[in-house]
């Protein structure tokens, strides 16, 4: 099976499974927005505690707030979001297409990478084990014109995205010959900037009324109630303040699924330190945010940072946490040093001092801040891609399970009367009725057991626990397990310690740095 042909099925396994649906899907949908069902919605809950305790329960000096999404549109002539969030747009003219013209360029280097690549596969097929990798790559003379002409590019893309050079940007696509992937031509528009804010109206739509914009980012929330925290709950630097919330964007190319959405979730927590001080910050937030996300298990290899070339309008240092999904490496969270760019300029733009007087050196000053910012909806699919699995049983039945980390699993356990008759069914009730307060746990005693189970793998519940006759002579019922499909016969009393040990998010957060 294909990348592409995985993910495909993913999606359509998402829907089926009542993970994720398109938006207003009886309407035909709208483009790029989503909503969650049942089980998504558990999934997405147990991420966000798993971020939030990871952050306002283990550090004492990180708070949580739960700003409005509408915010006095100054904050977002401050934060430079007016004039600088833009994306580069180009044209078709023939398939009246519209592209990010970076994202084109990006798309043109990654091929140069897969050329170089698939020369070295084809060497190292044809030399077998005599094969020198590192002597290939330095001396090929396919592979280093590759290599260079990738590199000028790239070059060339960095400074033009850097200066703002558009012009240069649209030089760039002709001479790599991008051709649209519709029309198959080369009839390129100028590249133009678009301001990916979306708007509204404050007020009655007759005289008086204001525009607005829905929040691009949840951090302004943060950096316009730095004051009101700091004060209210005195805290002194180096401290946090996290934030889970909605954040919108009119992201022209939209696709891959819930990777790039109009309207996603954030959690966001801003770190606020000394100046000079926020390098040594931005290096401790890294690791901790990949030890945070290594210790689901996916593997360590699936993870890498990447350096941003071009930094934000407000950053002095960014990377990304990559995650390998099924269409390669790509972004699931930012760790950018923001320098006081926001709370300098919130300063500016309110006339409002906002300072911080530390008490250690008898300074006030404007706090630095490093910025730790993840898409919910991203760690969804990084969960979703990682767990979904497809397997052959011995007895030649296929099963597809979501092997997702018990923790995080939408539904922790099901409890299964191996008949619907013989007092079972009642046994079955009083497990969930000791279960239900304390784990989302279901109940199911319809179609066959093996029907049943191939239900519950998946969902990813990790438990299914069945009634049977016995378990009415000695109080015991079996347990299977999700990933090894192995039984084992436990005491109903023993239950809820077994679920708990597997459940529990201490499991996750003794892993993180
Ligand atoms: N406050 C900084 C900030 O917003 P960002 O890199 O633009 O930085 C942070 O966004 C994270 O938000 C990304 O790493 C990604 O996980 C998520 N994100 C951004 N745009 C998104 C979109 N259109 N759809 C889904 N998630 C998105």
């Amino acid at each position: 099976m294909t990348q592409d042909e995985l993910f495909k099925k993913l999606v359509a396994h998402s829907k089926e499974y009542g993970f994720i649906f398109p938006s207003s899907e009886i309407y035909d949908g709208l483009s790029a927005v989503y909503d969650y069902g049942q089980m998504g919605v558990e999934l997405k809950n147990n991420i966000k505690k798993y971020w939030w305790d990871s952050m306002v329960k283990l550090h004492d000096n990180i708070v949580g707030i739960d700003a409005a999404i509408f915010m006095h549109p100054r904050t977002w002539e401050a934060s430079g979001h007016v004039s600088a969030f833009n994306d580069p747009l180009i044209d078709n003219r023939d398939s009246k297409k519209r592209y990010r013209a970076d994202v084109l360029l990006e798309e043109w280097l990654a091929k140069q990478d897969e050329k170089i690549e698939k020369e070295v596969a084809k060497a190292r097929k044809r030399f077998g084990d005599s094969f020198d990798e590192t002597q290939y790559r330095n001396t090929s003379p396919r592979v280093l014109e590759t290599a260079a002409k990738r590199d000028e590019i790239h070059r060339r893309m960095v400074q033009a995205m850097n200066d703002n050079d558009l012009n240069e940007l649209r030089q760039l696509i002709l001479d790599c010959e991008i051709v649209c992937p519709i029309s198959g031509t080369r009839n390129w528009t100028e590249v133009r900037q678009f301001n990916l804010m979306f708007e509204t109206k404050i007020g009655s739509v007759s005289e008086g009324a204001s525009t607005i914009y829905l929040r691009p980012e949840t951090a302004q929330g943060i950096f316009v109630n730095f004051l009101n925290v700091q004060k209210t709950g005195r805290m002194k630097i180096p401290f946090g303040i996290a934030q889970i919330g909605k954040a919108f964007r009119n992201e022209i190319v939209a696709r891959q699924f819930i990777f790039r959405m109009r309207e996603f979730e954030q959690m966001e927590m801003q770190f606020f330190v000394r100046p000079g001080e926020e390098m040594k910050w931005w290096n401790k937030w890294k690791e901790t945010r990949m030890s945070w996300h290594r210790a689901l298990g996916f593997g360590d290899d699936n993870y890498r940072f990447h350096d941003h070339e071009k930094l934000a309008h407000y950053a002095n240092a960014a990377t990304d946490i990559e995650f390998n999904f099924p269409f390669g490496f790509k972004e699931v969270e930012g760790i950018h040093s923001r320098t006081d760019f926001d709370l300098g300029n919130h300063q500016k733009f309110s006339g409002r001092k906002i300072q911080y007087f530390d008490p250690e050196t008898g300074e006030s000053y404007v706090p630095y801040v490093v910025e730790t910012s993840i898409g919910v909806d991203r760690m969804v699919l990084q969960v979703l891609s990682a767990a979904y699995r497809e397997e052959k049983l011995d007895n030649g039945e296929d099963r597809v399970v979501l092997a997702i980390p018990a923790p995080l699993a939408p539904v922790k356990a099901a409890i299964l009367p191996l008949v619907k008759k013989d007092g079972l069914p009642e046994m079955g009730h009083r497990i969930k009725d000791m279960l239900k307060y304390d784990y989302n746990v279901q109940y199911d005693e319809k179609d066959s057991i093996g029907k049943r189970y191939r239900r519950q793998d998946a969902i990813g519940t990790p438990f299914c626990i069945t009634v049977d006759h016995q378990s009415l002579e000695d109080d015991t019922v079996t347990v299977r397990q999700r990933d090894t499909m192995e039984q084992q016969r436990v005491a109903i009393s023993e239950l809820p310690a077994l679920i708990e040990q597997a459940v529990g998010l201490r499991r996750l957060f003794d892993k993180i740095i």
